[in-house]
């Protein structure tokens, strides 16, 4: 899922050029959204961004598109690629690309380009209807035992929601569904935090070093955990997954490796993204004590209200691309291997797109790019929706009304958003 930028990149080829004016107040626009205020609200500094066009340059090299019509034909076209092992090898020693965490992430399912991409997702399977229905009971189940424990701490005053809950039911769904033990859970989730520099916009050498060393404790973690479930194979999606790269691939160590790549990447995909979700949906739901009874009086906008959670800030706020070959987009020349930034959470207030693109609105005609499109498009999508859903179900029907106690924090990030607390109390 790389949201990367190209440093140090020359941009070639490029019919635009960019006065040093405006390269100065692009690089001012992005230290703000590096900012906690950015953070807070990063879409008014999307608006200025969107002011210079839907496609402009970025000044470390590359583009940033902001339109959605764009983002959308780029995500589904085969002349855009992921920045793969080759081109990560083409950037030289001495860039971010050669990081330890930025070489393994290249080999997990979202940094491959066909053929192999083709080969490796049909290996991971799907969450087809009857796994979801499977998964829905457990997930109530683990809903039901978070909630109880909210509302324990809410009689006693405020509680931190994304402590409690947002954190919590993400790792829960998936340790369970991976048979991971629930001891490990902890660790895992403080391990997927830190390797998400490596993955960031911009990562500094020392975000880069912490990602590093995640990454490194998480390849010994999974390789124990794929070589241990082989002598105990079961009915768990692991054991699933040795089955099939067995049938793939004859070298065992191979097999096993392309079993590790995927547990892993399930595991990095599964926890932040879905956290997030459940955060910002919440913060929206009790920010406005009008969201909350609309939910409660009509529960069949369940879903349409988790879409527009997911249109109006998404979990990633940027997807990158590299041009397969010299092109055109949006009439500004694109030379191969240059790479775009496809500013999702900006092009999800795109006017042209959605009317009034800062209003919430539940009943709104949905679209976003939240889970991407094309050939990438999130495999866990089905997932993240049932915790979703199930949580705001549960929350609008059990409980009380909720209420904001103060604002939330946001990590200093610009591709992946990450609420820091989200503190409620009883209405
Ligand atoms: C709200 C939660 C989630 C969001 C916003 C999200 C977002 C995304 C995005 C944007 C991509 C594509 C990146 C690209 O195009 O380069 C992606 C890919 C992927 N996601 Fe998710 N994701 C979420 C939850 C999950 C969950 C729960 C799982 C697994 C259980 C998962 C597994 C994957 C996998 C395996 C891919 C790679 C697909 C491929 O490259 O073919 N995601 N996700």
């Amino acid at each position: 899922m790389a949201a990367v930028a190209q440093k140090g990149a020359v941009i070639v080829g490029l019919s635009v050029t960019t006065p040093s004016s405006d390269r100065r107040a692009t690089v001012s626009l992005f230290s703000r959204l590096r900012k906690p205020e950015g953070q807070t609200d990063p879409f008014s500094i999307y608006a200025e961004l969107r002011s210079q066009g839907g496609v402009s340059p970025a000044p470390w090299g590359g583009l940033l598109v902001t339109r959605f019509s764009t983002c959308d034909r780029v995500l589904r076209s085969g002349d855009w690629l992921e920045p793969d092992k080759e081109w990560r090898q083409r950037q030289g020693e001495r860039t971010r690309w050669s990081a330890p965490s930025s070489r393994e992430i290249s080999s997990t399912l979202p940094a491959l380009n066909p053929p192999e991409h083709t080969r490796v997702r049909r290996a991971a399977g799907t969450f087809d209807r009857g796994t979801i229905e499977r998964m829905g009971r457990r997930v109530g189940g683990i809903v039901e035992r978070l909630l109880d424990s909210l509302m324990d701490h809410l009689h006693t005053g405020e509680a931190d929601f994304a402590a409690l809950v947002s954190e919590e039911l993400p790792i829960a769904t998936i340790g369970d569904w991976l048979g991971l033990p629930a001891a490990d859970w902890p660790r895992l989730r403080e391990l997927t935090h830190d390797q998400v520099f490596t993955q960031e916009l911009l990562p500094s050498a020392s975000q880069l070093a912490r990602s590093d060393a995640a990454m490194a404790e998480l390849r010994t973690y999974f390789l124990e955990l794929v070589r241990d479930r082989r002598t105990r194979l079961g009915d768990d999606p692991v054991s699933d997954w040795i089955r099939r790269w067995d049938a793939l691939e004859p070298d065992q160590d191979k097999a096993d490796e392309g079993v590790y790549f995927l547990a892993l990447f399930v595991l990095l995909a599964a926890l932040e993204t879905t956290s997030t979700l459940l955060s910002t949906m919440t913060l929206l739901l009790v920010e406005d004590p009008t969201r909350w009874n609309m939910i409660a009086e009509h529960p069949d906008l369940v879903p349409a209200f988790v879409e527009e959670s997911l249109r109006y800030d998404p979990p990633t706020h940027v997807i990158s691309r590299v041009a397969a070959r010299d092109c055109l987009l949006d009439g500004v020349e694109v030379g191969a291997d240059q790479m775009v930034h496809l500013m999702v959470g900006a092009a999800h207030r795109d006017p042209e797109r959605h009317p009034h693109p800062d209003l919430f609105d539940p009943r709104r005609k949905p679209g976003h790019l939240a889970f991407s499109g094309g050939i990438h498009y999130c495999l866990g999508a089905p997932l993240a929706r049932l915790e979703a859903h199930t949580l705001l179900h549960q929350l609008t029907t059990r409980l009380p009304r909720l209420t904001l106690v103060r604002r939330p924090g946001w990590a200093p990030r610009v591709a992946f958003r990450r609420l820091l607390n989200l503190d409620v109390a009883l209405a």
